[in-house]
């Protein structure tokens, strides 16, 4: 046990640090910015169905939902195709419509859980055509699909998810970009600057990581709240989302993610000086706007964590805590703003004393309904 871990205290932490390596094993071979080219087979041989899709259906559960939340702004944008993201669960049961002309894309670390695997079935026997992100090659999943590409990240044996999701974000990224480019949404020019920054995404996160001590502050001076709030919008709503649940899921304290704009729709009752919030407010996404939702908070005494561009000013005065993460384009930021998060977790729940592993009540893959 001591020396699968590597030296670190726990899974979660050793794969955390993973990240840049594991990213750089999904686009190895797949990403080739010097010949300005995205090949991976499971895509290049069934291109005329990904082209002609009408639709993108995502399905999946857990971290994997939130990964194919992410995707949605990334076929969007970059490849113009409408996407639906699903939890299998709900979709199996739910007589969904699915026309021959739908891509699904059904994601799963794992590649072994039951509602997603439910889910691939019917989407199957309505003539779609399914293909799977997966992590465990040769999973149950990786088999039922009709075709998928692996993420490549290395074994996961911590139970909340980290090198998975962003690996899983990254496969997507790849496949979004390479749409959009076969279908003329993205120039050649804007391809070739798109793939050389995302070639930078395993340094930025390494710089990333190193705010590591900066978190520790933060999770000292929070580990005893009873509730936290995440706050994002666009691109890092979905973090917000994964960031809650990771301390959900190991600290057991209790985290809702939200979109920043819905907060005064309900959540903004729940902010007084107890309640920390969690802002990621990254220089281009809806910057303004987020950062009005930061003095929202401030005015009704809200403690407030936020994440930042690096060089950040303005959100620097009013914010409790900083977390810098280095600049991205808007597209690429889920990649680093998730980092912090997954380690503030990870601190308040050993902190806590809980374990980190091995969460109660949850399972790593859940094989079950
Ligand atoms: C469980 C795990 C989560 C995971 C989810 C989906 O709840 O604890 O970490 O995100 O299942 O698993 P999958 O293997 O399909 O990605």
């Amino acid at each position: 046990d001591q020396i699968e871990k590597a030296g670190y205290d726990h899974f979660m932490l050793k794969e955390i640090y993973e990240q840049p390596e594991a990213i750089k094993d999904t686009y190895r071979g797949r990403m080739l910015p010097e010949k300005g080219l995205i090949r991976m087979s499971g895509v290049d041989d069934n291109i005329e169905k990904f082209l002609n899709a009408k639709r993108i259906i995502v399905i999946a559960c857990g971290t994997s939902w939130h990964a194919g939340l992410v995707s949605e702004y990334l076929f969007e944008d970059f490849a113009r195709i409408p996407v639906e993201v699903e939890y299998a669960s709900e979709f199996r049961y739910r007589n969904p419509i699915i026309n021959e002309d739908d891509v699904v894309i059904a994601i799963s670390q794992s590649g072994e859980t039951a509602d997603t695997m439910a889910a691939i079935k019917i989407a199957k026997e309505k003539g779609a055509f399914v293909f799977g992100v997966c992590n465990v090659v040769g999973s149950s999943i990786s088999r039922e699909t009709h075709a998928g590409a692996y993420t490549h990240a290395g074994p996961e044996i911590g139970v909340a998810s980290t090198k998975a999701f962003t690996t899983q974000i990254t496969i997507l990224t790849l496949i979004a970009l390479k749409l959009g480019k076969q279908k003329g949404e993205i120039s050649n020019s804007q391809f070739h600057a798109y793939l050389n920054e995302l070639n930078t995404i395993p340094e930025k996160i390494e710089r990333t990581l190193e705010t590591n001590e900066e978190v520790i502050k933060v999770a000292e001076a929070y580990k005893n709240a009873k509730n936290c709030l995440y706050l994002g919008r666009g691109h890092n709503f979905p973090v917000a989302l994964e960031g809650a649940l990771k301390l959900k899921e190991i600290s057991y304290i209790h985290a809702e993610g939200y979109p920043a704009a819905e907060m005064k729709h309900g959540p903004i009752a729940l902010i007084d000086e107890m309640m920390p919030v969690v802002v990621i407010a990254t220089k281009k996404g809806h910057y303004e706007k987020v950062v009005s939702n930061i003095q929202e908070i401030k005015s009704r005494k809200g403690k407030i964590i936020a994440v930042v561009t690096e060089g950040d000013t303005s959100v620097k005065q009013m914010a409790d805590h900083i977390l810098e993460v280095p600049d991205t384009i808007e597209e690429f930021t889920p990649l680093l703003t998730t980092i912090p998060l997954q380690l503030l977790s990870y601190h308040i729940a050993v902190m806590l004393d809980k374990n980190v592993d091995q969460p109660r009540n949850l399972a790593k893959s859940v094989t079950v309904e």
